[in-house]
């Protein structure tokens, strides 16, 4: 090559980085959110909306993307998940748990959470599967036939495209959080992850993982669940006792004598309680209509949780209904551009009936999570009576995993924020009077648990 040819070949090189760059800049500004109806002024910088994750079937994943308060570009990439399954990270983990606004009362406009996550972190909450939320599918079958493998293949999808989108995003930490039946994303994600990163010519730095109430192992949390509703006075001791020599706890599917009793314990013993925290008044509708109740199965119960609006103001779930459903709020957030058939909702029933594929055990997820050197921690609001402390520490227990400090009772605000164990590889946290949804029913607690994750640092002593 003489001088004039390397030139132009710097030159037509040049031109290709800059292209490059500058579609991903064009896609990622696409995304920018100026501001959402009734938001205050805020500092961070917001993104949303759609990642392409199956072209023949016409699924897309919807996600939004709330930057640290403070220095984002230092700060780790924190990818929340809500369970369900069938349930919005929108819905719950943005709008009433660990992201930056919360919905006011009549659904007309947000306000600070102060407690918020992105304090410490870029927060990316994703709608997944594809009819969660804003997520969607152009083919309707894939609403019936959706489990946890195509969550764990669509979501991993998701991250590589999206950090293609947000190249500034490429070579930060990453950590996977949620809640629930995110105690099956969660893990089944990071083990996609570490799979695809021994092939990758540019892995994911995933650093780690948290869950919160986390649907574990079918046998040893329906075996914890129903012994905790009789260590806290929700069923009697027959019942409980009769469940025990009566039911399987292996599956979804029980004999009818089983569902009878789960049945029975439902309908005649524990009245009319919040089982996402069993001592917060639940929603009353103001419209007359009484208690709100929508079916929620976990795949691992017989018997259907009704889930009832909670949390402490127990109706934010309809708050959301309203503010998501808004036209302006869609088009703020570049979302429901293709016209969507049916309504936002926080949980698809849909999803959730036909949820057939499920993991029976995620323990040995975390055998392989630990041997790959991933930071685990796993918490627990210890007055849910959905997937109960007891629940966590039977599955827990079956890791085998040798302690490290012993059990102590963890502080903050000089009260205690519950008690901690540390096991060779991973971390159990309780939270002391917090239901389901821990960073919405104790938000300081919250944020001090993951601030002691992202450090790495043990729970606080005092
Ligand atoms: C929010 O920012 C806008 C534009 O910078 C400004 O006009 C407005 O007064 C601010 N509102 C508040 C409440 O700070
Ligand atoms: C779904 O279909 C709509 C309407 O044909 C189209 O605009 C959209 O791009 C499709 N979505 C995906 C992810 O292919
Ligand atoms: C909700 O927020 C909007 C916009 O900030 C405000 O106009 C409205 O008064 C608020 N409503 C309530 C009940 O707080
Ligand atoms: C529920 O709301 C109705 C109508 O607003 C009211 O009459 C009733 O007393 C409320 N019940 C409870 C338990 O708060
Ligand atoms: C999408 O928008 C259409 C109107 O264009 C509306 O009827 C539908 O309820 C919306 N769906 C969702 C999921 O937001
Ligand atoms: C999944 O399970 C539900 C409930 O058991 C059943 O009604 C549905 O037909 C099943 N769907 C498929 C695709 O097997
Ligand atoms: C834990 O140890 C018990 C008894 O030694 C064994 O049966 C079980 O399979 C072990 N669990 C795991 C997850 O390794």
């Amino acid at each position: 090559m003489n001088k004039g040819e390397i030139f132009a070949s710097m030159v037509f090189a040049f031109l290709l980085l800059s292209v490059g760059y500058s579609s991903s800049h064009e896609e990622e500004e696409a995304d920018r959110i100026t501001a959402l109806p009734g938001q205050p002024n805020v500092s961070f910088q917001q993104f949303s909306g759609y990642v392409t994750v199956d072209q023949v079937a016409g699924r897309a994943l919807f996600y939004w993307l709330t930057e640290a308060v403070q220095d984002p570009v230092s700060k780790p990439l924190v990818v929340w998940l809500n369970g369900g399954p069938g349930c919005s990270s929108v819905a719950y983990g943005a709008s009433e748990e660990i992201g930056p606004f919360r919905l006011n009362r009549s659904g007309s406009g947000l306000y600070i959470n102060k407690f918020s996550w992105n304090i410490l972190a870029n927060l990316l909450f994703l709608e997944t599967p594809a009819g969660v939320g804003f997520s969607y599918t152009n083919r309707s079958s894939d609403l019936l036939d959706t489990g946890d493998q195509r969550t764990a293949k669509d979501s991993l999808e998701f991250l590589i495209r999206w950090l293609d989108r947000f190249p500034r995003y490429k070579n930060r930490e990453v950590y996977l959080t949620g809640e629930s039946y995110a105690g099956h994303y969660v893990p089944q994600l990071a083990r996609e992850i570490i799979r695809y990163n021994t092939k990758a010519m540019h892995p994911i730095d995933l650093k780690g993982i948290m869950v919160g109430n986390a649907v574990t192992d079918n046998y040893y949390d329906n075996l914890g669940t129903v012994t905790y509703w009789w260590s806290h006075t929700m069923i009697s001791d027959r019942t409980y006792r009769q469940l025990l020599s009566t039911c399987d706890f292996h599956g979804q599917k029980e004999s009818k004598e089983c569902e009878s009793l789960y049945a029975y314990a439902m309908d005649q013993e524990f009245g009319n309680i919040d089982q996402y925290n069993i001592y917060a008044p639940p929603c009353n509708n103001s419209d007359g209509t009484g208690f709100t109740r929508r079916m929620l199965r976990l795949p691992h119960r017989p018997y259907p949780v009704f889930w009832q609006f909670s949390g402490y103001d127990p109706c934010t779930e309809k708050y959301a209904e309203v503010y998501y459903n808004r036209p302006d709020v869609q088009k703020a957030l570049h979302a429901n551009t293709t016209q969507i058939p049916y309504k936002w909702t926080a949980c698809s029933e849909t999803l959730n009936q036909n949820w057939n594929d499920t993991e029976a055990s995620i323990l040995p997820i975390y055998k392989e999570t630990i041997a790959a050197g991933l930071r685990i921690w796993v918490f627990s609001g210890d007055v849910d009576s959905v997937v109960p402390v007891t629940a966590t520490r039977f599955s827990l227990a079956h890791l085998n995993l040798s302690i490290e400090i012993p059990w102590y009772p963890w502080y903050v605000k000089k009260q205690v924020g519950g008690w901690t164990e540390v096991y060779e590889g991973l971390t159990f946290a309780t939270v002391r009077g917090a239901g389901h949804e821990v960073p919405l029913f104790k938000p300081r607690a919250a944020l001090q648990l993951f601030k002691s994750f992202l450090r790495g640092k043990n729970l606080p002593r005092s």
